[in-house]
């Protein structure tokens, strides 16, 4: 049986200070079974002082570079996040994709490098409106899935958790319906299948995100190929955060 796994997106939100007191209060209320994985991805300078507050939390990276050191101005390198135990980063959020321009290429780089220092990357895909409108979600996703996984062997294809987040329902309250949702996963595990085979596509963890709440996510994790979520807006409050976990 795949594991659920549920990571708190917060991006640029909150200061050092309200991650710790957000982590406490969340460990002191929280029970996690054995077959959740639950977690926050917080802002790079919270990462050190999240990870020493947290027991059960997985800590996540929200992004990273693919090179290990050198003239990179404003960047962070993996060897820095393992330096302080960091095992989980997102790497081609629909925003880096966006404003930063990151393209399909950095993002593969990104993943192998992380794979190579066994670190698991949270992987991001996802199609905007203009691409759901005209009925292109699924070549769009296969392509965006296809690149990122160029030059990934079998075995460690596995450990990646894929995120399908069309950017029409990210912080637009406009959840995808679960069974819009469902069929796009479903969609992703079998372009994974295509691209390794059935045992990869069977054990990979494909999480669903856009406006997920406690109020939505009992129906979105219901579905068959999707094991998890990566929630922004609510996972930045503690009662909405306990919600999604509970
Ligand atoms: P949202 O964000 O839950 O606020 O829609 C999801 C994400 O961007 O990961």
């Amino acid at each position: 049986m795949r594991k659920k796994i549920i990571i708190g997106n917060w991006k640029m939100f909150k200061t050092n200070t309200e991650a710790v007191d957000f982590i406490k209060a969340v460990e002191s209320k929280l029970s996690i079974d054995k077959n959740t994985i639950a977690g926050i991805a917080v802002p790079f300078v919270m990462l050190s002082d999240a990870k020493k507050a947290s027991k059960n939390l997985v800590i996540s990276a929200q992004n990273c570079f693919y090179e290990n050191e050198g003239a990179y101005t404003g960047e962070i390198s993996i060897p820095m996040l393992q330096n302080i135990g960091i095992d989980y980063v997102v790497i081609g959020h629909s925003e880096r994709r966006d404003i930063f321009k990151e393209t399909d290429e950095m993002i593969n780089k990104k993943n192998i490098a992380l794979l190579k220092a066994n670190i698991t990357p949270i992987l991001c895909c996802g199609e905007s409106l203009e691409t759901y409108e005209s009925g292109k979600t699924i070549e769009w996703v296969k392509k965006q899935i296809e690149a990122a996984f160029k030059g990934i062997s079998e075995n460690d294809a596995k450990k990646v958790v894929i995120a399908y987040e069309p950017i029409w329902a990210i912080g637009t309250g406009k959840v995808a319906t679960p069974e819009i949702a469902q069929n796009v996963c479903k969609e992703i595990r079998n372009m994974v299948k295509n691209i390794y085979n059935e045992s990869v596509s069977h054990e990979i963890l494909i999480q669903y995100g856009g406006s997920v709440k406690p109020e939505n996510i009992n129906e979105i994790l219901n579905q068959s190929d999707i094991d998890g979520a990566l929630v922004g807006g609510a996972s930045l409050q503690v009662d909405s955060y306990l919600g999604l976990i509970k």
